[in-house]
């Protein structure tokens, strides 16, 4: 379940699949957006058809509910209110049918992946929505851990310490974990909840919007209609050059000058955006530096480098996170795909289809910014006693009966 999309995969076979999204694939792939909004005349639409009629109809659609998990929030559509955790569940909903759809056979079980660093009440609440939706949670597991399951970490026989890199839609964030014998163990986890792929499309729109104005005396910014298509174009446009190296916006009828109609056709250099983004890239490096000191590492201590998310896919930010951690980043599994994988691959695990893997997380949370609640300092010491002690679980640990997360003292 992420800020922007959501995924889910299955085992079949021995093999992790990704469940194709009812409403066919879309320009990033097989996930769908995580949106929900209720119609005029009292539908409830999830995903794709809930985005596209969303300039029409803003005031009843829902938009990244991810953020607003374990908090008091609610959305009040004719009176009624919804928590987030019942808005998230009608995206589970969503991904539940379109599983039994794929499957052919009733969905009853699920594991969940939430960001490292959500606290107690967030990671309930995500748990609250799947059992709103239908679905008995039997683990709930960090997004990093589930993309090193999709990587085959686990299988490693060496200790190592991998750093998962995320930028997805909406936020990033940076985890170090630590692995040997079959446990993964979060050592520090910092990022910024407020800078994501969006602003990257952001920054190629008003490109878009001062170029145009220049060559035609149109203001684009204005037009509420002309807006909505151009932030799809600049999204669709910036997503193709992560692949080729030019490619064209067209939108015809996208204004009126003169009592004619305006369109806008402009060729966009993979160059002049990563001229926009390095701006926006440039902030990824704080939290990496911060996510090192408070691991107490170098750059040359990361054995392995994930990358998750779908902006992760441009070729910019993969350069830009070698460059300054000096070694490659893994490939082999899809970055947009890798925590739906780990997470079906954790599935596996629980129902004896996938073995040898034990899987303790011990959260240790050193979030950076944007967090109040989970200022935790990183001490390996107290890491160490708790290993050895019995670690003191919480109700978010119980969640069954081998996954133990501890988490910071409140
Ligand atoms: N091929 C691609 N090249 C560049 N960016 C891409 C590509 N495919 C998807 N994206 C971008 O990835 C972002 C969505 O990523 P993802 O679905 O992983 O986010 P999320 O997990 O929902 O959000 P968050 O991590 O913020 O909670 C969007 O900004 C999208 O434009
Ligand atoms: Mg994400």
């Amino acid at each position: 379940m992420g800020t922007t999309n959501s995924a889910a995969a299955v085992m079949e076979a021995g093999r992790p699949v990704v469940i194709p999204s009812a409403e066919g694939p879309t320009v990033a792939g097989k996930m769908f957006p995580s949106v929900v909004a209720f119609t005029a005349d009292g539908q409830l639409l999830v995903g794709e058809p809930a985005k596209r009629q969303a300039t029409a109809n803003p005031e009843r659609t829902i938009f990244e509910i991810k953020r607003k998990m374990g908090t008091d929030y609610k959305v009040f559509i004719d009176g009624k209110s919804f928590t987030p955790q019942q808005i998230s569940a009608f995206i589970l909903q969503k991904i539940k049918k379109d599983a039994e759809t794929f499957l052919g056979t009733p969905v009853k079980k699920a594991v969940i992946t939430v960001p490292a660093h959500f606290n107690d009440n967030q990671r309930q609440a995500t748990k609250d929505a799947g059992e709103i939706a239908g679905l008995e949670v039997v683990r709930i597991i960090n997004e990093p851990t589930a993309a090193c399951l999709a990587y085959g970490l686990d299988k490693a026989d060496k200790e190592m310490k991998i750093l998962v890199f995320s930028f997805g839609g909406g936020t990033h964030d940076v985890t170090i974990m630590d692995f040997g014998g079959g446990v993964f163990q979060v050592l520090a986890t910092s990022g910024d909840t407020k800078t994501g792929g969006a602003d990257i499309d952001n920054a190629l729109m008003q490109y878009i919007i001062s170029e145009y104005k220049t060559q035609t005396g149109i203001d684009l910014s204005t037009d509420k209609m002309a807006m909505m298509r151009l932030k799809e174009a600049a999204e669709k446009a910036k997503i193709e050059l992560s692949n080729v190296v030019t490619t064209d916006i067209d939108l015809p009828f996208i204004a009126m000058k003169n009592n004619s109609p305006m369109h806008l056709h402009m060729t966009i250099t993979r160059a002049k955006l990563e001229e926009l983004a390095l701006p926006i890239v440039q902030r990824i490096e704080e939290p990496i530096r911060k996510v090192l000191a408070d691991a107490k590492l170098e750059p040359k201590d990361i054995d392995k480098i994930i990358l998750i998310g779908g902006q992760t896919r441009m070729p910019l930010v993969r350069k830009f996170i070698e460059d300054l951690l000096g070694k490659p980043a893994e490939r082999g599994v899809d970055p947009m795909e890798c925590v739906a994988i780990g997470a079906a691959i954790q599935g596996a695990v629980l129902t004896g289809e996938v073995k040898d893997l034990l899987l303790l997380m011990y959260t240790v949370i050193t979030w950076s910014r944007n967090s109040r609640r989970n200022i935790y300092q990183n001490n390996r010491e107290k890491h160490n006693h708790t290993h050895q002690k019995k670690p003191d679980f919480h109700n978010c640990c119980r969640l069954s009966n081998n996954c133990y997360h501890t988490c910071p003292t409140r």
